[in-house]
């Protein structure tokens, strides 16, 4: 597999207890006589059983089974009109980064043939800071307010009482709120299933703002893809991979690499001046809507390689410490309402997952933290020793110059609790989606049998909800479906979810 050598072991160091004594015999533990009970000074055991018993941390609530590398990103064309963000400011400059794909909603153990979008996670150690991408391979989401996502995940997953992943759940919640169709018309598509994390995009999804120090500033999304090219699994393959192989994608991304096989995405970026955004037919700050690339063509500015493994799983990936929040001078958050609420979650678990220091953990160590109002904590490393931990008159701190920056948008309103309505708009890039689905030769009969065999298994009144919201796509679509899900009810041989009886 071409990682460790043996030779790498030659010249291995005494085995120590964790405070660094020498150990003669790890595997003989301290008793009275040969059969007598054992000794609590037996500090050799008792270290080893105590740390054992801490050794899992908790998984991340979404994502959890996951894989990652390291690599790097190289500016191939100039976009310093856009933004003064250090990384990008020479075409060639190259930024060592670390990326890690996922699935959604599985746990750590579970396979990644799944029917389920995928996490495209990349984070750039710049000069000016760690910069997060927090992607995902499809270029639009479930959902416009962020207060549905613990419960529409929560859907996903498995059920309070039988804790099972329940069809009647799943549907349910996605048919009562329709503004998550054009997302279903990806999941649902062979799309939902890639090959392997090497052949799949990835897309920000949320606008972003590129700015400058003059005050000026665009809105973005950030599209990467696969020079690879896009390849996925059908629902039959996926199936059979997930009991063959459940760390298919894991497998492939880290022998890929080890071979020296890199795999690479072009990187684009798709640009709005703030006047573009105004006249734009939907918002640009619902996730559910992409940009025609038509009217806002990609623009291409670099290329992203993975050329290492990580040496240590636990260490570099399971401890990698993504956030939408994690940005460096030049690129600002939108206004984006889920954005807005990811750029809080996102450190928030962390500080959960991995501890108030997480930053100090090396793979998320940026390569010139200095902030020594932050103090102590769990596990704090980086002490910054007697650096003052107020603004001092006597040591002062050196700051950032200041960048002079205009008001960009201006918000003005009453404060209130605004639900979105989901309106005929929410339907037609989904529509768009089913017709570029009839240019690939068996894409839409694969989508009709990837959802009736999902749906069979839900209960009558969740059935005719979501054959109702696919009518609202195509009526034809609609039909498709009706037909071949309800030919699967009783012929399946698969029973309703247990919900459904309950
Ligand atoms: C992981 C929250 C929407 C992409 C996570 C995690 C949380 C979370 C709590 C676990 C992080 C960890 O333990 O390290 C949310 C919330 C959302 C949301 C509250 C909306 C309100 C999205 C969207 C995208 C996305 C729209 C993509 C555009 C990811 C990725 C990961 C992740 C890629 C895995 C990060 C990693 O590899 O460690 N999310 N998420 N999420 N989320 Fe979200």
């Amino acid at each position: 597999m071409g990682h460790h050598k043996d030779e790498d072991f030659k010249d291995c160091p005494v085995y120590t207890t964790s405070n660094g004594c020498p150990v003669m015999n790890p595997q003989a533990s301290q008793r009275v006589g040969e059969n007598g009970p054992l000794l609590l000074q037996d500090f050799h055991l008792i270290d080893l059983l105590a740390h054992f018993d801490r050794e899992r941390i908790p998984e991340r609530v979404v994502h959890a089974k996951g894989a990652g590398a390291y690599g790097e990103f190289e500016v191939t064309d100039d976009i310093t009109d856009l933004t003064s963000a250090d990384m990008f400011n020479k075409v060639g400059k190259k930024t060592k980064a670390l990326a890690r794909f996922s699935t959604v909603g599985g746990e750590k153990g579970s396979a990644d043939s799944a029917r389920d979008p995928r996490g495209f996670s990349v984070k750039f150690y710049t000069e000016e800071g760690n910069y997060d991408w927090v992607f995902n391979n499809t270029p639009i989401f479930f959902l416009r307010d962020p207060a549905k996502f613990p419960v529409f995940i929560h859907t996903q997953k498995r059920h309070p009482q039988t804790n099972l992943k329940d069809a009647s759940m799943f549907w349910d919640y996605l048919s009562n709120n329709q503004e998550s169709i054009h997302q279903v018309m990806h999941l649902f598509s062979d799309r939902g299933t890639p090959y392997s994390y090497r052949h799949m995009n990835g897309y920000s999804g949320h606008t972003y703002k590129f700015t400058k120090p003059d005050g000026t500033f665009h809105y973005v999304q950030i599209h990467l893809k696969s020079d690879q090219g896009n390849k996925t699994f059908t629902n039959d393959q996926a199936n059979e991979m997930a009991s063959a192989n459940p760390d298919h994608h894991t497998q492939d991304l880290f022998e890929a690499i080890a071979n020296g096989d890199f795999p690479s995405w072009t990187v684009y970026v798709q640009v709005m001046t703030p006047e573009q955004a105004e006249k734009f037919k939907y918002s640009i700050f619902d996730l559910t809507k992409t940009w025609s690339q038509r009217e806002y063509p990609l623009r291409r500015f670099g290329k992203f390689t993975l050329n290492r493994n990580p040496e240590n799983y636990f260490a570099e990936i399971e401890q990698a410490a993504f956030a939408p929040s994690h940005l460096v001078p030049g690129v600002e958050p939108s206004a984006d309402p889920v954005l807005q609420s990811r750029l809080f979650s996102y450190p928030d678990t962390h500080r959960h997952r991995l501890g108030v220091n997480y930053q100090q953990i090396p793979a998320n160590r940026p390569l010139h933290a200095f902030n020594p109002f932050q103090r102590d904590g769990q596990m704090a490393i980086e002490n910054y020793g007697a650096n003052p931990n107020y603004q001092s008159s006597f040591r002062p701190i050196t700051y950032a110059k200041v960048v002079p920056h205009e008001a960009h948008e201006k918000w003005v309103g009453t404060a209130t609790n605004f639900a979105f309505r989901v309106n005929d708009g929410d339907y037609e890039q989904a529509n768009d989606l089913w017709n570029v689905l009839g240019r690939t030769e068996g894409a839409q009969k694969n989508f009709v049998h990837n959802v009736s065999v999902h749906l069979c298994a839900a209960r009558k009144e969740v059935r005719e909800k979501t054959y109702g919201m696919f009518d609202k796509v195509n009526k034809d679509l609609g039909e498709k479906i009706r037909t071949e899900t309800e030919k699967n009810v009783p012929n399946s041989g698969k029973v309703e979810s247990v919900s459904a009886r309950l």
